[in-house]
């Protein structure tokens, strides 16, 4: 029974490999793709989304562009992770495909449906929004399952705070306080252990053709980053665990919790997880704290590249 989902992003690369994997997952109906201000200005990010689905034949499904702004931050994007054109600088050349701009609108046109659900990879501003302009629309959609926000692991804005949710704090508070649409919190504390190795990069280089070139290409700028940044060789694809989850809940363990959200200060952007009951309120999300890495991986790559799973698994062999 495939569900119907609107992916909301912020491409991004690994916003760009969780459309990939979406695009190559049969359980889902993309209804359309709304873009938020993020990694990259909304703009930009549209292109981007764009040129992915050039790259996939899939021009049938609408972009909408949504909130380029946060509620109330000045916008900090996340360039000199992503590129300035937020593919790595691998420049490609753009769809020549009409963008729709109304991405709020279309969120909640959708909800009213009743059985979209949302797979939101950056900020949750256009999210926000919706729930702001008519909360009743907004609370038929069927669930949220947000990449963002983290528990125990440290954050990657601060000690504390995770970019999606640093970005645009206020929304996230607006979401944790007045939707009653169930959500699920896909933070650091699981994605962190999705790692593209170096190995599975070469991999990808050697049985993707020209998917796999795109994948190699705007990665690249990526694993430099993470290896200046902070060591890591290779790179941390955060967004496709969350389409993963939404397919396949067995990828990930969790608990529910009342979430809150620090919203200025210090610990702006900091989620907090009241696992120890001390508000005695009720729980408004689900917070992900394990994940089987290599299954997702094994999900990942399968998907993307289903007639190489002998040489797949002969790699996936030696992953973690
Ligand atoms: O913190 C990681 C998240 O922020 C990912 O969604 C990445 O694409 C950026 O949006
Ligand atoms: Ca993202």
């Amino acid at each position: 029974m495939k569900r119907k989902v609107i992916i909301d992003c912020d491409p991004g690369i690994d916003d760009s490999l969780a459309l990939l994997l979406a695009l190559n997952s049969p359980e889902l109906e993309i209804m359309g793709i709304t873009i938020v201000s993020g990694n990259v200005p909304a703009k930009q990010g549209a292109k981007n989304a764009l040129k992915v689905l050039k790259l996939m034949k899939r021009e049938d499904i609408k972009v909408y562009i949504g909130e380029s702004l946060p509620l109330v931050r000045e916008l900090v994007t996340a360039q000199d992770t992503h590129g300035e054109d937020g593919l790595g600088e691998t420049n490609y050349e753009e769809a020549d495909i009409e963008i729709n701009y109304n991405g709020v609108d279309f969120i909640l046109d959708s909800a009213k449906e009743g059985d979209v659900s949302i797979i939101a990879l950056g900020p949750l501003t256009n999210l926000a929004k919706a729930l702001e302009k008519d909360e009743a629309s907004f609370n038929k959609l069927q669930e949220i399952v947000s990449m963002g926000g983290a528990f125990k692991s440290h954050g990657n804005c601060s000690q504390v705070a995770e970019f999606n949710y640093w970005v645009d704090p206020h929304s996230v508070k607006n979401v944790f306080d007045k939707s009653k649409v169930p959500f699920s919190m896909v933070g650091l504390d699981v994605t962190r252990e999705i790692v593209l190795t170096p190995n599975l990069i070469e991999l990808i280089n050697q049985i993707g053709g020209n998917l796999g070139k795109f994948i190699v290409d705007i990665t690249r700028f990526y694993v430099d980053f993470h290896w200046k940044q902070e060591r890591t060789l290779g790179c941390v694809i955060n967004d496709p665990l969350a389409v993963a989850y939404f397919i396949d809940r067995s990828l990930c363990e969790g608990f529910t919790s009342y979430l809150d959200m620090v919203v200025d200060g210090i610990a702006m952007g900091q989620t907090l997880v009241d696992v120890g009951e001390f508000y005695r309120k009720e729980h408004n999300g689900l917070v992900l704290t394990k994940v089987n890495s290599k299954k997702f991986m094994e999900m990942f790559l399968y998907r993307l590249f289903p007639d190489n799973k002998k040489d797949i698994d002969l790699v996936l062999k030696y992953y973690n």
